[in-house]
């Protein structure tokens, strides 16, 4: 499955969502994660995200291995988004800051 990570905190752009056409992604305050559940592993999205936080599970960086295991264990408690919202209103200043999963909200 793919695996949303870090840099997605705080900017949460969504353009993800409109092209994945198994509905994998699910919500929460500042993040998106995908469902590995529902991952069909098209390889549409990661291509799509401005911040770059999308990767096949198996190129997941050493330092972001942790969000395996919160992909799989947030989607099951957020709720599935399908559709393209506003990114978060601080996204452009938080894109590329390092370590932004002390801010996630879950
Ligand atoms: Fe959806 Fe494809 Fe991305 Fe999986 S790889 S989350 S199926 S767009
Ligand atoms: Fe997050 Fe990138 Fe989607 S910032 S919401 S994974 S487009």
């Amino acid at each position: 499955a793919f695996v949303v990570t870090d840099n997605c905190i705080l900017c949460k752009y969504t353009d993800c969502v409109a092209v994945c056409p198994a509905d994998a992604f699910y919500e929460g305050p500042n993040f998106l994660v995908i469902s590995p559940d529902d991952c069909i592993d098209c390889d549409l999205c990661p291509v799509e995200c401005p911040a770059g936080a999308i990767y096949q599970e198996d190129e997941v960086p050493a330092d972001q291995q942790e969000f395996i295991e919160l992909n799989a264990e947030l989607a099951k408690h957020w709720p599935r988004i399908t559709e393209v919202k506003p990114p978060l209103e601080q996204a452009e200043k938080w894109d590329g800051v390092a370590d932004k999963i002390q801010y996630l909200e879950t």
